[in-house]
């Protein structure tokens, strides 16, 4: 049996072997932005569970653009330093491709780790003053964020540029822009947290524009080769809210700009926004964006069986999957998904007596 989700995708000019996906996934765990051991272990086991790609979490282009105090960066020289030594690990002793997602937490800035409770930081927890395109706060009791200047968009244009460049020096394969989950740049896009009054708000192509200067900055600095794409809002899951058609037109503008992918996930502007706990729930939004932009398309959300993720390949609804939750529960959830589909998967030496010839040899059958 051939598998469609064991086969080998190109981003540009890097080859995926599979169409499997770890999906960015924040630790709170890293020392002033700063990648600690734990990245160490996590990503390294990560990189050796069968997936073609490994996407390391939200990484924030500037110090205050970080969701909590234990929340990546790649904003110093530190931070530089401290990422590439995970990446080298991972590179030296796993199978995956690496990828890193760049972003800004915007107005959900400032906030506690999710197992503090995630709520924003009180007085004495050392808040700071969140960004946003307008001062609305994500939901009551949040910090209220200062409407963005021209200086601050410069500013975090140029963050992410000096973001991207460092990810470029430590060797990354891939790098993605986060334009999902209500942080900044998609507070820009959506109607219900962008209100501006200039040209940055407004009608969509307007609220479009700042994440495209900064989609614009980043594809100049990243060089040809690499594979470059973002994660995309596919809903808002409101009804003032982003729909699939304006995803369409975010990818659309992407490919035009020169972006090798989009990922359509969905949710997350404002604190009263609910997604589907359906299976696959973002997949016909993957869908619609993949068949109208025509441009290279992950799904993500829910997505946990590998019949369910075979499936999506097969019939056409994305080019690759992305599962997050899943990989937690069983961090070589690429290799089940090889023994079930019947498919090879790469594994490091060290553990190749478990492979499944073994097993079926010995009488296994899943
Ligand atoms: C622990 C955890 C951390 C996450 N951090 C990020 C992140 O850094 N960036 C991001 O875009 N999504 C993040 N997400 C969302 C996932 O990438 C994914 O889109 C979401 O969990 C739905 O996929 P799933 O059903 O396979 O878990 C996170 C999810 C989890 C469970």
């Amino acid at each position: 049996m051939t598998s469609a989700l064991f086969s080998p995708i190109k981003l540009d000019g890097v080859e995926l072997a599979n169409r499997i996906v770890v999906s960015p996934m924040c630790q709170y765990s890293a020392n002033d932005g700063c990648a600690s051991d734990w990245h160490l272990t996590h990503l390294g086991m990560l990189a050796n569970g069968g997936a073609g790609l490994v996407v390391v979490e939200a990484t924030h282009v500037e110090r205050l653009g970080r969701i909590t105090h234990g929340c990546l960066g790649l904003y110093s020289d530190a931070c530089e330093r401290a990422l590439a030594r995970v990446i080298d690990h991972c590179r030296a002793i796993g199978t995956a491709k690496l990828g890193i997602q760049i972003a800004h937490s915007g107005r959900k800035g400032s906030s506690r780790r999710p197992w503090e409770g995630g709520q924003p930081l009180a007085p004495g927890e050392d808040p700071w003053e969140t960004i946003a395109p307008s001062a609305i706060p994500f939901g009551p009791g949040w910090h209220t964020p200062r409407a963005m200047t021209r200086e601050d968009m410069t500013r975090v244009r140029e963050a992410f540029v000096a973001a991207a460049q460092r990810a470029v020096r430590i060797g990354f394969d891939e790098i993605e822009l986060h334009m999902a989950h209500g942080y900044l740049m998609h507070s820009f896009m959506s109607p219900v947290s962008n209100k501006r009054n200039d040209e940055y708000g407004g009608p969509s192509e307007a609220r479009l524009r700042f994440p495209m200067e900064v989609a614009d900055a980043v594809r100049a600095a990243v060089p040809a080769g690499m594979a470059l794409g973002a994660r995309i809002t596919g809903s808002d899951w409101l009804d003032d809210g982003l729909k699939p058609d304006d995803a369409v037109t975010v990818a659309r503008s992407l490919k035009n700009a020169g972006y090798d992918f989009v990922c359509v996930s969905s949710g997350g502007v404002a604190a009263d926004a609910r997604n589907p706990t359906t299976p696959a729930y973002n997949a016909p939004l993957a869908e619609q964006v993949r068949r109208e932009a025509g441009i290279a398309t992950r799904a993500v959300g829910l997505i946990a069986s590998p019949k369910q993720a075979e499936a999506l390949i097969a019939e056409g609804k994305a080019d690759m999957v992305a599962l997050a939750r899943a990989v937690l529960d069983n961090p070589h959830w690429g290799w089940q998904a090889a023994l079930e589909l019947g498919a090879d998967v790469a594994r490091p030496p060290q553990y190749l007596r478990a492979a499944p010839k073994l097993w079926q040899g010995a009488g296994y059958r899943v």
